[in-house]
């Protein structure tokens, strides 16, 4: 049967490649984003939605979702813009970086993960980033970094109840690497289509290799140490 993999932003950036890496190894690719409607031709399906506000509870009700691949965010504390340090912080920006990156992935995970344990297989991809390992701290970005780091107790929340389902089920944070999308400007030294063909590669390895585990490309990057 056709594997259905569900993936947020999805219209530009990683997320385009995501998609098109996806449909490339034979799976229904879903998306879910800000866009009004999606700007290529890699998905099945596509629901415009601000992950910000409350998932709706039609969100793909009726689908039996394989793969969840929590991939939009926003960084809007990036001092390459010329926001100021962990002062200058404004607190509505912190706010809204926790409403995407970190709530937005939070009722993806409450919505699907729950599925796949009672399917008894899936996949939960968080994209996170190394600037929320605490060992990569700075005095800058603080929104970003912590939302982050938000996102990896949540990859190593739901793993462990991955681990005590026993069955072929999945939960991990990814890092793309710095890649020439719009947040990582065209400054960045990696192309997207790469990073997203090796975090669809770790989807076909066997769970107990990737479950609770934090990747940067095929690597194992590890979490704090
Ligand atoms: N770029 C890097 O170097 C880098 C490094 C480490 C980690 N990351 C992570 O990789 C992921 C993708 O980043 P990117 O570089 O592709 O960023 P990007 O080019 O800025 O794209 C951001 C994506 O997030 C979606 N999005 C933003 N706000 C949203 C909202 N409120 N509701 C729903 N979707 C929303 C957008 O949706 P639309 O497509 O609908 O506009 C877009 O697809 C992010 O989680 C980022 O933190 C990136």
């Amino acid at each position: 049967m056709t594997p259905t993999a569900l993936v947020t932003g999805v219209s530009r950036g990683l997320g385009r490649h995501i998609c098109r890496s996806l449909k490339g190894s034979g799976y229904r690719v879903l998306g879910a984003g800000l866009a009004a409607a999606p700007r290529h031709d890699d998905l099945d399906d596509y629901r415009s939605l601000n992950l910000g506000d409350r998932l709706p509870a039609s969100l793909f009700a009726t689908e039996d979702v394989d793969v969840v691949v929590n991939n939009a965010g926003v960084y809007l504390d990036d001092p390459r813009a010329g926001y100021g340090d962990l002062f200058a912080l404004r607190v509505e920006d912190l706010h809204r970086t926790f409403e995407v990156n970190l709530f937005g992935t939070v009722q993806m995970a409450l919505r699907y993960a729950p599925r796949m344990v009672e399917r008894g297989s899936g996949r939960m991809v968080c994209v996170s980033s190394g600037m929320g390992r605490l060992q990569d701290a700075d005095g800058a970005s603080f929104a970003y970094r912590s939302s982050k780091l938000a996102v990896n107790s949540l990859t190593l929340a739901v793993s462990r109840h991955f681990t005590a389902a026993g069955t072929d089920v999945s939960a991990f944070s990814y890092c793309p690497g710095w890649i020439r999308t719009e947040m990582g400007t065209d400054s960045a030294p990696d192309d997207p289509a790469d990073t997203a063909a090796d975090l669809v590669r770790l989807l076909d390895l066997p769970a107990e290799r990737t479950n609770g585990r934090f990747f940067r490309g095929l690597d194992e990057l590890g979490w704090d140490k």
